[in-house]
């Protein structure tokens, strides 16, 4: 979704611009540009499309020197996305240019009026209100116009802000939408979105809260709220690894995400089992801990792939923990009247910590009374911050778009979180052991999947060209076909299903025909017979199938057209290796029909509006 970088300092403003946008690009966007200010001129370069396109625009400003500047990359939500509706945003005057993430929810009542005022607006998104109202208010100081101008605004953003008279002036706003403020050297101070953005220049980070307003200029910042009363928030030292935020020698984001899986569940685990008590040990719900014994229900709430990974939480937490568990989008959850009362936890899982939904869900939840913890993979993300407690996934960064690491990482989190839930209500010490004991074997289990990367390779070869896939799973696996089929939609553009593998007779079981491809999750478990007699029924109607199973399966070699084998653990463990296979059918599908597999079309990595 829409990303944020501003500087003021020292340097030349523009590669730093840049290089930000690029760090950005992976979170989805379809227009880019930049303000800055110099000599005395405030400068606005646009393009529609993607970076190199603004970068070679701005090669005719390569003389100038400037040192301070904003900078965006727009996913379209209010107007198309054209260089009329890219970012920054000027005011009529020319003085004041404005970069927004989020929504201004009641822009065409405060567009009306500005009209009416004389002012003439030059594009169809909201944001160009908030220039035109800053310019209404301004009269020689910014700081003031700005918290004018947001006291009028309904919705959520996060702001960069420079205006021509005040070229030592960067400001900063945020609600709703993330905004990070990085405290460079020598009095250098940046702004974005998201860390990575900046991770390059500086490593302390102050994680802006909603409604405050950061004021820096060369040399010093100050932080207000609404009132224009100064407020002080911590400044955090992260830690974050450059490579982490680079391709490593793989072609694409995505497949060195999917490869990193083996590391990022060993980063997840490392001490969070206790197996000498067969039980889990996760700091960050030790504040919990008496409570979580005596919730009788839980809601488990996210959008996507987190959504998917829920489910697995679902079957998993029931098993173990024999509590009520419900899986609901959050976009739906926000706006129901979701029944919460004492005894039920609420569980917010996402990637990123910034979903709107997410974030819009937890609040209903607070609203309610009841407890929210979150699963996060962004540190020091708006719903790790918003929630009463919660466990970090330490996947590292995740800046491929199809959601990977993250997947196979919550349903790790989740697993431990129904072990330990488990171990408080009905699972035994034995029990308890047999389940750590095979979580620690999980990582290697996941390099020898991995393994298959070549012969999915020449599967996908094969089915490339297909118009439909449908996915089909049992029990622990249905989320799984759900997330596959979510994987190969959102970066091969092909249309894909999946189902849970006995509702096929229900309907799908009317497409299949020679044309359509079927994945199908046939782990050796309970209910192998049972998956067996589904391929049975769309072999028997002409339907290719690819099993993804374990080893000592051997009836499935007379029905599958291809074999995935992959290695043999607990079934409540079998997502986070089958996942693995579907992450790789998908690339590979995606990457030989050409596409962008990092950045597909229309998606966002973040989607922090509605
Ligand atoms: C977007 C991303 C998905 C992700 C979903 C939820 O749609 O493209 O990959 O699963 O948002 O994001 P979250 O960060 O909350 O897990």
């Amino acid at each position: 979704m829409c990303g944020i970088v501003g500087y003021i300092g020292s340097k030349n403003v523009l590669p730093i611009l840049l290089d930000g946008l690029k760090k950005l690009e992976y979170r989805g966007y379809d227009s880019a540009g930049v303000s800055f200010v110099s000599n005395n001129s405030l400068q606005t370069v646009k393009a529609a499309g993607k970076i190199v396109a603004l970068e070679k625009k701005l090669k005719d400003f390569a003389d100038e020197q400037s040192s301070l500047g904003i900078g965006h990359t727009r996913w379209a939500t209010h107007g198309a996305p054209t260089e009329n509706n890219a970012h920054p945003h000027v005011s009529a005057d020319g003085k004041i240019a404005v970069v927004h993430n989020g929504i201004i929810e009641n822009y065409a009542s405060l567009k009306a009026k500005l009209q009416q005022n004389g002012v003439e607006f030059k594009s169809d998104t909201d944001t160009e209100v908030v220039a035109h109202l800053i310019s209404h208010f301004y009269q020689g100081d910014l700081k003031s116009a700005v918290i004018q101008a947001i006291g009028k605004l309904e919705g959520a953003f996060g702001f960069g802000i420079i205006c021509k008279d005040e070229p030592d002036v960067l400001i900063g706003a945020r609600r709703g939408s993330p905004l990070v403020f990085g405290i460079g050297d020598n009095g250098e101070y940046y702004l974005a979105s998201d860390v990575a953005a900046i991770v390059n220049h500086t490593h302390k980070i102050v994680y802006l809260d909603d409604n405050d307003i950061v004021v820096a200029h060369h040399g010093g910042y100050e932080i207000l709220n609404l009132q224009s009363q100064t407020v002080q928030r911590d400044v955090q030292k992260i830690d974050f690894d450059e490579d982490a935020v680079a391709k490593c020698g793989f072609d694409h984001y995505m497949l060195k995400e999917i490869f990193e899986q083996p590391e990022a569940l060993r980063n997840t685990m490392r001490g969070r089992l206790n197996i000498a008590d067969g039980n889990a040990k996760l700091a960050g719900l030790e504040a919990n801990i008496r409570e979580l014994r005596d919730i009788n229900r839980i809601i488990i709430t996210a959008c996507g792939t987190s959504y998917y990974a829920g489910m697995v939480g679902e079957y998993v937490i029931e098993d173990l923990a024999g509590v009520p568990v419900e899986v609901e989008y959050a976009s739906e959850f926000r706006y129901r009247n979701p029944i919460i009362k004492p005894g039920t936890l609420v569980l917010a899982i996402s990637q990123s910590g910034e979903t709107a939904d997410t974030l819009a869900a937890m609040k209903e939840a607070h609203q309610k009374g009841a407890t929210v913890l979150g699963i996060c993979n962004g540190i020091g993300s708006s719903i790790a911050r918003n929630s009463d407690g919660g466990v970090y996934l330490h996947a590292g960064p995740e800046i491929g778009v199809a959601s990977t690491k993250a997947f196979s990482g919550q349903v790790l989190v989740l697993t431990m979180i129904a072990l330990l839930l488990g171990r408080q209500r009905r699972v035994s010490f034995e029990h308890g052991m047999e389940i750590a004991n095979a979580i620690t074997e999980i990582p290697e289990l996941v390099e020898e999947t991995l393994k298959l990367n070549s012969a999915i390779r020449t599967i996908a070869e094969k089915y490339k060209d297909a118009k439909n896939f449908l996915y089909l799973g049992r029990h622990y696996n249905y989320p799984v076909a759900m997330e596959g089929a979510l994987k190969l939609k959102e970066i091969s553009y092909i249309h894909a299903e999946g189902y849970p593998a006995a509702e096929m007779k229900h309907g799908p079981i009317a497409l299949i025909d020679e044309n359509m491809p079927v994945v199908v999750i046939a782990p050796k478990d309970a209910l192998f017979d049972k998956i067996i007699s589904n391929i049975r029924e769309i072999k028997a109607r002409g339907g290719k199938v690819i099993a993804v199973t374990t080893q000592d399966c051997s009836p499935l070699d007379e029905f599958a057209d291809d074999l995935i084998r992959v290695p043999t653990t607990l079934p409540m463990l079998m997502p986070i290796l089958t996942c693995v296979p579907l992450q790789l059918l998908a690339y590979h599908v995606a990457t030989l029909r050409g596409n962008n597999v990092d950045q597909p079309r229309n998606l966002a990595k973040s989607v922090t509006v509605e």
